[in-house]
């Protein structure tokens, strides 16, 4: 395959540093652009002295000239804390860097990649989702200026599309674990593994009957390259996930059992607009990308907890 120079926006967040490091090994140029809000230096540490990896401190709110073959747009805040914290950032960094990544696109002629998110779905009354399903969002509450903001730059996607004919390329990604997330995000699968490795008590909001499917990141990573490098007329909006459903409280156990932790259960009440079950119907993906999960929980959990218990033993 011919090398390309891809550019990465959130490079150096949990799923961009994955990206590029497989982006790097298929032979590519990558350039790594994020402002470094959730994204850390020590998730692209390992890359700085590859001769086909360049790092840029920008934020994608700001427009970005650049020469590039490809684009993925990973960059914004994922997990609730962080994009609960300047909620008008959260949103401009959705609508406003959208725009900015398909200006750009559209002036290079290149194809672009949207990361967005099972959150355009809300609190279903469909399950599992299919892509077809519009959702049931609250567009007022807390989380509405990510579910919002991610559906608002779908939006912009396929008018770019439909009216500057350009080629895109839209993930709907689910709930996603792996090496790199962050140690203190809320997310759960990171939150229970710290609290197990430290022996502290593992929190569950409401009863945890609420189920959620998880994919392990390099599943993901090539669900991504699968969709980029697909024939052009699939432009998505694709789910990409596993959907191996589990309920929270399972996955606490699961946690505790491979960990060897003494820590205990505890319940907290449910936070707003918390969504009840999750679960991807990925036969799209499977039919058009030949594509579907290959890492079982277990063995995504045990390389998860080998990295987590390496950052702790640090701090
Ligand atoms: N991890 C998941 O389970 C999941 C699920 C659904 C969707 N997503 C989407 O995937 C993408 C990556 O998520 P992640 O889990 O790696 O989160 P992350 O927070 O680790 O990474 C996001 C990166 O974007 C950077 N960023 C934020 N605002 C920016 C801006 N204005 N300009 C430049 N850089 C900016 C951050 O510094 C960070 O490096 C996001 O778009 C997210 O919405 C992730």
């Amino acid at each position: 395959m011919e090398s390309r120079r891809i550019l990465v926006t959130g490079g150096a967040g949990f799923l961009g540093s994955h990206l590029c490091e497989r982006l790097l090994a298929a032979g590519h140029e990558v350039l790594c652009v994020d402002n470094f809000f959730t994204g850390q230096r020590r998730n692209v540490h390992h890359l700085l002295d590859h001769n086909n990896f360049e790092l840029l401190r920008h934020d994608i709110t700001f427009p970005l000239f650049v020469e590039v073959d490809e684009i993925y747009n990973l960059a914004c805040p994922a997990s609730p804390i962080h994009y609960q914290f300047d909620p008008v950032q959260t949103t401009k960094t959705s609508v406003i860097g959208a725009i900015n990544m398909l200006g750009l696109a559209k002036r290079l002629k290149v194809k672009v990649f949207q990361a967005s998110t099972s959150e355009v779905y809300g609190d279903p009354s469909v399950h599992p989702q299919p892509e077809s399903y519009w959702g049931n969002v609250n567009p007022l509450g807390p989380r509405a200026c990510y579910d919002e903001g991610k559906r608002c730059a779908e939006t912009l996607f396929f008018d770019y599309h439909r009216q500057h004919r350009l080629k895109i390329k839209v993930v709907r990604i689910f709930n996603t674990y792996g090496p790199r997330m962050h140690a203190r995000d809320g997310r759960v699968v990171s939150n229970f593994i710290v609290q197990a490795l430290k022996g502290e008590p593992i929190t569950i909001y409401g009863e945890g009957q609420q189920t959620r499917s998880f994919c392990y990141v390099d599943d993901l990573i090539g669900g991504f390259t699968a969709l980029m490098d697909s024939p052009d007329d699939i432009v998505g909006p694709i789910n990409i996930g596993n959907p191996n459903e589990f309920t929270i409280r399972q996955l606490a156990e699961q946690v505790i059992d491979l960990t060897g932790s003494s820590s205990k259960l505890v319940f907290e009440p449910l936070p707003a607009d918390d969504p009840k079950q999750r679960r991807p119907d990925i036969s799209a993906a499977e039919r058009l990308l030949g594509w579907g999960p290959t890492i079982q929980l277990r063995e995504g959990l045990l390389r998860t907890i080998a990295y987590f218990d390496e950052l702790l033993g640090e701090a």
